[in-house]
């Protein structure tokens, strides 16, 4: 029988990948980069606009759909998918990560994490049964286990203790998933350990021996710097099956990306894209652009003549009036150009590495990106 979720290698580029994940929701492209839809929204954009911009998939969150609109009225409703005209495969994160940055007076305990919720102050428990009974009443297609992103800086002692908890939690995540999953979907588990290699590696292999079909490295990007975040990635990769997806939670900038796929990361998500273009930051071929500056007033040239996105054919000028009249548009164009910016990369990187030449097409953006945008 042919399996529901399976991951096929396609081409290594030394270490760099390009493979095709397939779910019963459609397949997704590896490098594949997930625009982040938290509250069943990617903000400040139309459903249909985001698959226009090549994303085969996209990310919700346990912690705020559970909050609102609720997990039971979502499913109530016909699931994640349904609800906000999204048919492709959606990953959720599991909570975990959003209750420590996000909510009030947190408290772990080996059995979960108790909360009171940001938006209403009502008290929540969350434990890796009910991060799963969540993602199932969601419908996700790839769910994550509950984890404890290990505050960032961590003395050997701390980051231990953390990633032995997030190491328990996923073996209950696992045993809630095999009772509640639905066939094709698909339970990840998370790579923990700080900025320690070792306790990266053990963390590693303490989730291979539970057993996995795919594998996130978390609790990076919380201010160790980019060279201890792609060195943590780089102990990480090198332990984790071939066989499996590889998914770096919560990064990052164009820089970051390519850094992680040239040491074998197969999956992303982050805010950035949506964030940045509601604060007026464009992502595009010839670097970074701060719609707010006073050089953009008069220039009649696109956005990013190099993009194939509708929204970066705008002109700069057009678009620093909007954003300095704090027009909705502004928001809207800008982040749907940055979202099609970041598929760009990855569709460029995927071919880069299929060609042999991925390390030759991540100077060449690099070099643009550090010599600041034109
Ligand atoms: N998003 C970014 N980092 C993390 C992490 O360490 N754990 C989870 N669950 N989500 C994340």
């Amino acid at each position: 029988m042919t399996e529901l979720f399976s991951f096929e290698l396609k081409r290594q580029d030394k270490a760099a990948r390009t493979g095709v994940i397939t779910t019963p929701r459609g397949q997704i492209r590896t490098p594949a980069f997930m625009p982040v839809g938290t509250g069943a929204t990617v903000k400040a954009m139309f459903p249909e606009d985001v698959a226009a911009t090549g994303a085969d998939i996209i990310l919700g969150n346990t912690y705020h759909l559970m909050l609102r609109p609720g997990a039971e009225r979502v499913a109530k409703l016909g699931g994640l998918h349904r609800f906000m005209h999204w048919e492709k495969p959606i990953l959720t994160d599991s909570g975990g990560y959003q209750v420590m940055s996000l909510a009030k007076l947190r408290r772990i305990t080996e059995e979960g994490v108790t909360f009171q919720s940001h938006i209403d102050g009502a008290t929540i428990h969350l434990t890796p049964e009910r991060a799963i009974e969540v993602q199932c009443l969601l419908g996700a297609d790839i769910q994550m286990v509950l984890d404890e992103c290990t505050p960032f800086p961590a003395t050997r002692e701390e980051a231990k203790r953390s990633l032995d908890l997030s190491m328990r939690w996923a073996e209950r995540s696992k045993a809630a998933f095999a009772r509640l999953g639905a066939p094709g979907q698909a339970l990840f588990g998370i790579v923990q350990g700080s900025t320690y290699p070792d306790l990266r590696e053990q963390s590693a292999r303490a989730l291979m021996e539970i057993g996995f079909p795919g594998y996130a490295v978390g609790g990076l990007a919380v201010g160790e710097g980019q060279q201890s975040m792609l060195d943590m990635v780089e102990v990480t990769t090198a332990v984790l099956p071939e066989d499996r997806p590889r998914y770096l939670m919560g990064v990052g900038t164009p820089e970051d990306l390519l850094g992680a796929i040239a040491r074998g990361i197969d999956m992303f998500d982050c805010v950035m894209p949506t964030r940045s273009g509601r604060h007026c930051q464009a992502f595009t071929w010839s670097g970074r652009l701060n719609l707010r500056n006073a050089r953009h007033a008069e220039d009649t040239r696109p956005l990013d003549a190099e993009s194939q996105c509708p929204a970066a054919q705008y002109s700069r000028a057009y678009l620093h009036h909007l954003v300095k009249s704090g027009e909705t548009l502004g928001a809207m164009l800008l982040s749907y150009a940055n979202v099609q910016f970041y598929q760009e990369l990855m569709a460029r990187s995927r071919e880069a590495i299929a060609q042999g030449r991925f390390a030759a097409f991540a100077e060449d953006v690099l070099r643009r990106y550090q010599s600041g945008g034109e």
